[in-house]
């Protein structure tokens, strides 16, 4: 076990981001609450995410991570959930299909509550209030009332987790992901959409192997990997009270683990050395995230990897790069070169969401062009570096919004106004997002192909 570590050991240190509560009584007393009710996932299932994430490390999978910027209250429905899971099962398939590798999937969802914000006011019409920061925190609504950090809020943010999580689990092992349906993925997955065509003559060529695989006797029904998926989730552990007392004793192994989620990452704004989010992460045994920016330098990535994969174990630990598109190239060498240097077994994800914000309009948005050119480059820098680009990690949402500009079927500035419901960041709507995906398997498949010709050749 992690030296001095216990599940409350990071009050010990400095923190960011983390709001001050005004009454501290009616926050301890949700925590202690918290803490006497059922974890949301299982050790056992922790270790088998960060089995198939080793398995990603050592380049023979790849990891597609995804779901909202930020989870919210009011948007707590089956239609959302079903048409999340359906887009993400879409792209999974479309990248095991092209990339002919297996697809690790977990989702941004079922706990992605806590927002980090750049600044801890906001100001409209002349008037400041605190910082909207995520639902499980406060209200997204203008009012100083609903800005004030509520820890009731906690128990909401549990109780839509546990719900989400038994629907999404209810989807992957109950028939929804079974391999069949891949022509009633398309089913309300809009007519007119220029991935339409594209995804249809792929699910006719899937339903065609399946055909022939049921000519020789595999079927979904003797065969459970063709009618199941793994799936895990994910989220940004930044409220750590909240964390803290779902971080619970393993009977099996004796460790400790992080049950709100499978997998929990580290913000860009949160991963100093000596605060608390990393003393967190040091000691749960979970597979985890840092989010690496641009300020982040080779000799601090390694001081980082050492606290928090000290056993060097292939799975524990994914970077999920976050630098833009303009600026990718010039910072995501130089950690792979330290990263190799010191021969640390890591995940290389990509993130090419939070470094390509901008404004129009007065909105939020990200071009599609720049999503996709950090996608790119990510894929040439690691080809180039012989390193093995991991994954990719996403806003996405199932629905059909315009926060995002560009795409096949461009969402102009003009029409961000349409269907612009995030509550945080702008994310890929379902168009989008099969899009990058079509695009991806293409870039992996050449990659495959380059590869062969050298063994070959
Ligand atoms: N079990 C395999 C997997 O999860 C195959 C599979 C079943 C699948 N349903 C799927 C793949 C849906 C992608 C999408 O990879
Ligand atoms: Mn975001």
């Amino acid at each position: 076990m992690a030296q001095n570590w216990t599940p409350s050991s990071w009050r010990q240190k400095p923190i960011q981001q983390v709001p001050e509560f005004p009454d501290k009584a009616a926050l301890a007393a949700t925590e202690a609450q918290l803490a006497t009710f059922p974890p949301l996932v299982f050790a056992g299932e922790a270790r088998r995410l960060k089995k198939q994430l080793a398995s990603v490390a050592e380049g023979n999978a790849f990891l597609l991570q995804g779901g909202d910027c930020a989870e919210s209250f009011v948007e707590h429905g089956a239609d959302n959930i079903r048409d999340f899971f359906r887009s993400f099962l879409q792209m999974a398939v479309v990248l095991t299909y092209g990339a002919q590798l297996p697809v690790v999937k977990v989702g941004r969802i079922a706990g992605q509550f806590a927002k980090p914000r750049s600044s801890n006011v906001e100001v409209q019409g002349g008037v400041e209030l605190p910082s909207y920061r995520g639902d499980i925190i406060n209200g997204i609504e203008f009012s100083p009332e609903s800005r004030i950090p509520d820890p009731e809020r906690q128990m909401m943010a549990y109780r839509q987790s546990a719900a989400t999580l038994n629907l999404l689990r209810a989807f992957a092992m109950g028939g929804y992901a079974n391999l069949e349906n891949v022509h009633k993925w398309m089913l309300g997955f809009v007519k007119d959409s220029p991935q339409g065509e594209r995804y249809r003559k792929l699910a006719d060529r899937i339903s065609e192997t399946m055909d022939f695989m049921t000519a020789i006797g595999i079927t979904a029904e003797n065969q459970p990997s063709l009618r199941e998926t793994d799936f895990f989730t994910s989220h940004e552990a930044l409220l750590l009270g909240y964390e803290e007392a779902f971080t619970r004793v393993d009977s099996t192994s004796g460790d400790w683990y992080a049950t709100s989620g499978h997998m929990l990452w580290i913000g860009d704004r949160t991963r100093q050395l000596d605060h608390a989010h990393v003393e967190y992460f040091r000691g749960i045994k979970n597979p985890i995230g840092l989010k690496c920016g641009p300020s982040l330098q080779a000799d601090n990535l390694i001081e980082l990897i050492d606290a928090l994969n000290p056993a060097n174990e292939a799975g524990r630990l994914t970077l999920i790069c976050r630098f833009g598109h303009d600026k990718v190239a010039e910072s995501l060498p130089k950690l792979i070169r330290a990263v190799e240097r010191e021969g640390k077994k890591v995940v290389w994800s990509c993130d090419p969401m939070h470094g390509n914000t901008i404004t129009l309009n007065n909105y939020k948005t990200r071009p599609f062009e720049r999503i996709l050119s950090e996608v790119e480059s990510f894929f040439q820098i690691h080809r180039a570096e012989g390193t093995h680009p991991g994954g990719i990690h996403i806003e996405m949402t199932g629905k059909d919004v315009t926060e995002c500009t560009g795409g096949a079927r461009a969402v102009t500035a003009g029409d961000l106004q349409d269907r612009y419901h995030t509550h945080c960041d702008p994310r890929l709507n379902a168009d989008q997002a099969l899009e990058l995906a079509f695009l991806l398997a293409e870039r992996m498949k050449s990659g495959r192909d380059e590869k062969r010709m050298v063994v070959n050749g």
